[in-house]
């Protein structure tokens, strides 16, 4: 698979089969958000799997229910990802304040979307989560309360194959050349 049809095939998968994902292939994802670049390579990540099926029944059941429902489907993926957004290197906080810019949440983001991508060539899909209840998730986990966890993903082998339209903006309406349009 080329890049570009990578980039084309993956998407946003909200239904998945029980079948576990091998360890292996995680390691695979992993190795994918390791090597992201960041910000004074600070790497300002750590990424929790969690494939033991008590526990992420367990934690889904908690951190996807109230307000949180609306990502109830994540309940049925067989591991789930909480990514813990750790301190920047000295200049990069520095750089950020300065700049008043959270370079941190764009390395956390490079780094996702690296282990996406991994994810989709080896098939096995996902969902980025931004909503969901952290304060949950951080008890189960035993993370310290002054920790964030900014992104959970859900990781499984996709329940349907139905091509799904691209909804984007056009080029031309997210991008120029040479001004501001
Ligand atoms: C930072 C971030 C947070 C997101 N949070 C959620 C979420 O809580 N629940 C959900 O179902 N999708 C979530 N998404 C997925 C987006 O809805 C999805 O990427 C977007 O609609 C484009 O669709 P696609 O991923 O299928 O191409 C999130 C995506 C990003 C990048």
């Amino acid at each position: 698979m080329t890049f570009s049809e990578l980039v084309q095939k993956r998407r946003s998968f909200r239904k998945y089969s029980e079948r576990p994902i091998p360890r292996e292939d995680i390691l695979k994802c992993l190795e994918a958000a390791r090597l992201a670049p960041s910000a004074c390579n600070s790497q300002p990540w750590h990424f929790i799997v969690i494939d033991e099926p008590e526990l992420k029944a367990r934690i889904a059941d908690r951190i996807f229910s109230g307000i949180y429902s609306m990502n109830k489907f994540a309940k049925e993926a067989p591991a789930l990802v909480a990514v813990v957004s750790e301190k920047m290197k000295f200049l990069a906080a520095l750089g950020s304040q300065v700049r008043d810019t959270r370079y941190f949440l764009m390395d956390v983001g490079i780094a996702c979307e690296h282990f996406i991508l991994q994810a989709e060539e080896l098939g096995i899909g996902s969902c980025w989560m931004g909503w969901f209840d952290e304060k949950a998730l951080k008890e189960e986990l035993k993370i310290p309360k002054n920790k964030k966890i900014d992104i959970v993903i859900a990781l499984g082998y996709p329940a349907e194959d139905k091509i799904v339209p691209k909804i984007r903006k056009s080029l031309e309406e997210m991008s120029s050349f040479n001004k501001y349009t």
